[in-house]
């Protein structure tokens, strides 16, 4: 009993703690306490060293850039060790905390399980084995102050290793944007007419909030849920379309991609979330992704086929992708040149204050 009303005094002073904090005004609270500043500390050093990797080559901050929005900008789908590539992009990890379940079909329900999936993934980290990254850890001599100060007496091992890293990415926390502080904070003029008219749309007409849920005291942008928006499919058929192939200047000819495919590596298939329920119905749905910080995060989607947010805008201006099976939230809009700008508007005022120092510190 006594504990449990500890306990509740604890998470109302976290909760005061919070609301005081400017980078996380209109963020939800999150469930994680903050983690001690030692092992904060031990997972930044971890995210970014490339001796994690198998050859050497390869960290979680090549793929997440933090001067990129904790994504990677340049690439539609990244690049693991040894050049293979990864079949989806890169999503960003600010504010990461604040999903359910991770990845965009949910694979995994904690940031500590998460960190072993690259880990230990083939074409991004390749090592073989969580015990092999842990030996190499506990070999290098500027790993023995930081871990003995996180983990007081203990080795490095799987648990540790993944409690360090979620650490770090827990502490990517970046609220109180320019919409925060005029929405939930109040502030009359941190937003301009034509970003709330947008916000205006998103909400209602558009139906946007449908998904990209706005609460009553904090927006996650998330409903944590899994749709699809018909990404999947048109995905499916531009991969289905012949390509043209310039074989000498001037003379060219349409390739199958099946027989492009046979060059190099084919492209892989992706079900989405039905990979991780097995129900047909799954197929092509994803994660919805929260779009605090989206203006950083593109190219979009979960293969990163939009390059930019007027493409996004467009993209559902037209209902979604072509596809049947898609959310039946998703029909033509109608919107007018004005409006769609006034929607990219909105979401450009999503963008945290403090990402540049996020990626400062990060590089410390
Ligand atoms: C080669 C590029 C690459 C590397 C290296 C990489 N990631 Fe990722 N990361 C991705 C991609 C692509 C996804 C999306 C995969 C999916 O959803 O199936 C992802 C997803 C994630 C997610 C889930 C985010 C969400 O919105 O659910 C987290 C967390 C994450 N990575 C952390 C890490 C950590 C920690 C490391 C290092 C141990 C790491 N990543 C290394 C490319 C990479
Ligand atoms: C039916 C639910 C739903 C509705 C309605 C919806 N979205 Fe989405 N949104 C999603 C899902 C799911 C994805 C991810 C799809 C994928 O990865 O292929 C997404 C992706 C996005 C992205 C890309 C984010 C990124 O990081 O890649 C943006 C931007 C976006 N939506 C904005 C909007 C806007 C603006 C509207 C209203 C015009 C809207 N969404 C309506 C579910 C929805």
């Amino acid at each position: 009993m006594r504990s449990a009303r500890l306990g509740l005094a604890l998470l109302v002073a976290a909760t005061t703690a919070q609301a005081a904090d400017p980078a996380t005004l209109g963020l939800p609270a999150l469930a994680a306490p903050a983690a001690a500043p030692a092992l904060v500390e031990l997972g930044r050093k971890l995210f970014f060293d490339r001796r994690l990797s198998a050859n050497g080559t390869m960290s979680c901050g090549m793929c997440h850039v933090p001067e990129q929005g904790f994504a990677s900008n340049e690439l539609r789908t990244p690049l693991g060790v040894e050049g293979r590539s990864l079949r989806r992009n890169a999503p960003t990890l600010l504010n990461v905390a604040i999903y359910t379940s991770l990845f965009l079909d949910g694979r995994a329900a904690s940031l500590e399980a998460q960190a072993w999936d690259p880990l230990l993934a083939g074409n991004e980290m390749a090592n073989p084995s969580a015990e092999a990254v842990a030996t190499r850890v506990a070999s290098l001599p500027d790993y023995r102050a930081p871990f003995a100060a996180a983990f007081p007496g203990a080795a490095p091992d799987r648990a540790t290793i993944g409690a360090a890293i979620a650490a770090y990415e827990r502490s990517l926390v970046a609220g109180g944007s320019r919409f925060d502080r005029w929405w939930f904070g109040g502030e009359a003029g941190a937003t301009t007419a034509e970003e709330r008219e947008g916000f205006a749309l998103f909400r209602f007409r558009a139906g946007c909030a449908q998904c990209h849920s706005i609460g009553e005291r904090d927006a996650a942008f998330t409903d944590q849920r899994f749709h699809n928006i018909g990404t999947g499919r048109a995905r499916v058929a531009a991969h289905a379309a012949p390509v043209r192939v310039e074989l000498v200047p001037g003379l060219a000819t349409n390739v199958s991609q099946a027989a492009l495919a046979s060059f190099g590596e084919a492209p892989a298939t992706d079900d989405g979330r039905m990979e991780v329920t097995g129900d047909t119905a799954d197929r092509w749905k994803y994660r919805t992704p929260s779009l605090r910080n989206v203006a950083l995060t593109g190219p979009y989607m979960h293969d990163g086929s939009l390059a930019t947010l007027e493409a996004v805008v467009e993209f559902y201006d037209r209902g979604g992708g072509d596809d049947p099976g898609k959310a039946e939230w998703l029909f033509p809009l109608g919107l007018t040149p004005a409006e769609k700008a006034s929607l990219v508007a909105f979401l450009k005022t999503l963008t945290g204050p403090n990402v540049e120092a996020l990626a400062r510190d990060a590089r410390r």
